[in-house]
């Protein structure tokens, strides 16, 4: 087979292709090949522009080490990410929505006890977070894993102070207790940019997106014949809940971190300052068989 057009092309890749003893493999790359193809047949590329693209992907491969990953930010900016997010978690009942994991979550971080502060040398305004897990549509899960982080009054996690003085902070695991409740001490979260210095921010630029998530406490949560749940629960009343640049905002994630006064706090520490206060009550899907 010779002397491919514009549109013939598109048959001949696919016959090639269509010999993958692997059925997946094979679905995968005819339908890779079609999207691909038509993809150029709608843009018409200069040979200067194609040129541009794949610099670009080499740049965002540079960009890439063990502390950064461009391409996931390159999926995430793109929507891509809480696309295939979307896909893989249809779920039942009224199980807890999920979002992306995102770069800054750290494996092991330490675990704690109920009612810890997370962030002790970290300045900020006290968040007293409250909540329980269950499964969906049942009861309490007793010693549930609960992971969490978020960034400070400034925007960074503690993986992004790079002289690392401050060490592990603003997160933690802690074990539900016999009812399904925890709660723990930290300092409140704000909106932050994106990693915005790579390819990705150019892109952002380019198309004339800014590169902010509104402020937001990360939870991933563990418990035995349950689907862990990787999610964040967001500021009621941030600017950018309905312009997140990675699309992760959902309502039922939206909380208010409650405004109160100095005192006795629900937890029953005296805190000598006005502080905040954060409740969700989170509902884990069955695994998956
Ligand atoms: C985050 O929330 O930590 C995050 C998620 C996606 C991209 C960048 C950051
Ligand atoms: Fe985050």
């Amino acid at each position: 087979m010779r002397n491919f057009d514009e549109h013939s092309i598109t048959d001949a890749v696919r016959e090639r292709v269509a010999n993958a003893k692997n059925p997946r493999v094979r679905q995968i790359s005819d339908a890779l090949v079609r999207h691909l193809h038509d993809f150029i047949r709608e843009v018409e590329p200069t040979q200067a522009e194609w040129e541009w693209a794949i610099d670009f992907l080499t740049r965002t491969g540079h960009m890439c080490d063990k502390n950064r990953q461009e391409f996931i930010l390159l999926s995430d900016a793109l929507g891509v990410s809480m696309l295939v997010d979307a896909i893989n978690h249809r779920l039942p009942g009224d199980a807890t929505e999920t979002t992306v994991l995102g770069p800054f979550y750290v494996q092991e971080a330490p675990e704690v006890e109920l009612g810890a502060d997370i962030s002790p040398d970290v300045e900020g305004q006290p968040l007293l977070v409250t909540g329980s897990v269950r499964r969906a549509n049942d009861g309490p899960i007793a010693g549930a894993m609960v992971d969490v982080w978020h960034s400070d009054g400034d925007g960074y996690y503690d993986v992004q102070q790079l002289d690392e003085t401050r060490g592990i902070t603003m997160r933690a695991r802690l074990r539900t207790d016999a009812g399904g409740k925890f709660h723990f001490w930290t300092i409140m979260p704000a909106a932050y940019p994106i990693p915005n210095d790579g390819p990705v921010g150019q892109m952002l630029d380019a198309q004339g997106r800014h590169p902010y998530r509104p402020g937001h406490v990360h939870f991933m949560i563990g418990a035995p014949g349950c689907e862990p749940l990787i999610t964040h629960v967001f500021v009621a009343g941030d600017e950018y809940l309905d312009s997140d640049v990675v699309f992760g905002v959902k309502d039922s994630l939206v909380r208010p971190f409650e405004e109160l006064p100095a005192g006795t706090a629900p937890d029953g520490t005296t805190v000598k300052e006005p502080y905040r206060h954060l409740h969700y009550d989170f509902a884990l899907a069955p695994a998956r068989s």
